[in-house]
């Protein structure tokens, strides 16, 4: 780890670019002096809206090799969705009928998966949906829920890991009338900014570094470089006085407690499955892989702010304080850094309200459900650990041919996700959004109170949430839930279900 960091410092300093933000060295990032290296212009992914053939939003997708240069000139090999790295934004309307065309021009073959839509497991872009090279896949579907901000990723059975992190992600924004309505900023790239998290590692010669130690495997991949939207030290010259960012957390596995360095308010608006029922003030947001945010923070002319991750308070009883070796492993990687600057020298106009109600998300009863499952979330200490972790739900394994849940369509149930691992774990639902009714008993804070499909489960946490799958139906095709750090889903923390007539 230590070693391999100060690689990479060497290999930023033979570069003559001077720009690193070591991350996860306390105290080495002063303020003053990080924030003068936050002067690359924050890249904004192109919008791809596709085109409209015969009632149908047609969009052409294409995977393929690229070549990035984070750390100014030093070139990187990538792997990117119509571009070098990363995606464009997917953005549609709820109602659409989408058509996706995917073709695969790497010489591995790969998925795409719509993370957190509705829609037919055929079309879900997991595992089983497979494309080869020089093959395309068209995924068809309708597109169900209302505004909100989705994504999509590679999901190649043990390859996921490795395919995200060389690029292979990118949001999908849905659009609706009733939102639209709200006057919430929404000139993309002006007021409406895209943010993707993602941690990297580099070796001296450029590359991306990937699981290079036991610990990556253990803990999932976490990298030493941060890049937004793919640009490393972003600064974004905020243009609006009130701008609203769409928050991805597309890391592997890092968990980011996002607060402004000067501790600022700002107001949270939605979570993953669509706006809140009203805006929520707060100071700081925990966003695991795998989630997303949208928040409004308002920028005064002359604000010089930077975004970064500040350690989470130690749980009582958690990981960290008492669980010995794996304790201090985690420790060690929690450390403040600077994520991105925002830089508002320019910003002027009037701020603009915000409305005090915004919309009622979905929500389902604890007396009209009908049954609960559960899901424990294994992660082996000892022996295990060597040999791979032992990752699993319930004590088994992923298996591609073995189906672990039948759900019938339209039953309301409550899954209760359990762990007694000494980590946190993202657990994420295919096909669906939920609402989390409790962790541990407790009702979940007020940011958490709309529709999500991923739920940072912390360790000797119980969580509960309730949902229904709607729509579709297919006894053979099945749908994931599982962990996402994407080591552990590709290690075994992944399981199947099918919805069923
Ligand atoms: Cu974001 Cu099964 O994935
Ligand atoms: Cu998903
Ligand atoms: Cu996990």
């Amino acid at each position: 780890m230590f070693n391999t960091r100060r690689q990479f410092l060497k290999a930023a300093g033979a570069g003559g670019i001077g720009l690193l933000a070591p991350l996860g060295v306390a105290g080495i990032v002063n303020a003053a002096e990080s924030i003068s290296w936050f002067k690359n212009p924050l890249g904004i992914p192109p919008l791809e809206t596709g085109s409209f053939i015969n009632g149908k939003r047609v969009i052409n997708l294409s995977l393929g090799y690229g070549t990035s240069a984070f750390l100014g000139n030093r070139p990187t090999a990538t792997v990117g969705i119509n571009g070098d790295y990363l995606g464009p934004v997917i953005r549609v309307n709820q109602s659409d009928d989408v058509v996706l065309k995917v073709t695969n021009n790497l010489s591995e073959p790969s998925t795409l998966h719509w993370h957190g839509l509705n829609l037919p497991a055929a079309m879900d872009g997991g595992p089983h949906q497979a494309i080869n090279p020089g093959e395309t896949w068209n995924a068809a579907f309708k597109i169900h829920p209302g505004a909100c901000t989705q994504w999509y990723h590679s999901h190649m059975y043990h390859r996921t890991g490795i395919q995200v992190y060389y690029g292979l992600a990118g949001l999908f924004y849905i659009d609706d009338e009733r939102s639209n309505a709200l006057g919430l900023p929404s000139t993309y790239g002006v007021d409406d900014i895209p943010l993707v998290l993602q941690d990297r590692s580099l070796n001296q010669d450029g590359s991306l570094r990937y699981l290079g130690s036991m610990h990556d495997r253990m803990m999932g991949m976490m990298g030493q470089l941060m890049l937004v939207n793919g640009t490393a030290f972003a600064r974004f010259k905020v243009q609006k006085r009130l701008t609203r960012l769409r928050i991805l957390n597309g890391s592997n596995a890092r968990i980011y407690n996002l607060v402004f360095d000067d501790q600022r308010e700002f107001l949270q608006i939605a979570t993953e499955g669509g706006l809140l029922e009203r805006p929520v003030s707060l100071r700081n947001i925990v966003l695991a892989p795998g989630e997303r945010v949208e928040i409004l923070v308002e920028f005064t002319p002359g604000d010089d702010v930077m975004l970064r991750h500040r350690p989470l308070p130690r749980r009582a009883g958690s990981a960290g304080a008492t669980m010995g070796m794996m304790g201090n492993m985690m420790a060690a990687n929690d450390q403040p850094f600077s994520i991105m600057r925002f830089d508002a020298a320019q910003s002027s106009s009037t701020l603009q309200p915000v409305p005090t109600r915004l919309i009622t998300p979905r929500n389902w009863s604890l007396n009209e459900a009908v049954r609960t499952r559960r899901f424990e979330l294994n992660m082996q200490m000892g022996m295990g650990m060597m040999r791979g972790g032992g990752f699993g739900i319930n004590g088994r394994p992923m298996d591609m041919s073995r189906i672990d849940q039948r759900v019938p369509l339209g039953d309301i149930e409550i899954w209760e996700i359990i762990n007694r691992s000494p980590m946190a774990h993202p657990f994420h639902i295919h096909d669906t959004q939920f609402r989390i009714i409790d962790r541990n008993g407790r009702a979940p804070g007020a940011g958490e109170q709309g529709l999500k499909d991923t739920v940072l489960v912390y360790p000797r946490e119980i969580v509960r949430i309730i949902t229904q799958f709607e729509n579709y139906t297919d006894s053979k095709t099945p749908y994931m839930f599982h962990c996402h750090i994407l080591e552990h889903e590709d290690a075994g923390m992944m399981g199947q279900f099918v919805v069923v007539a």
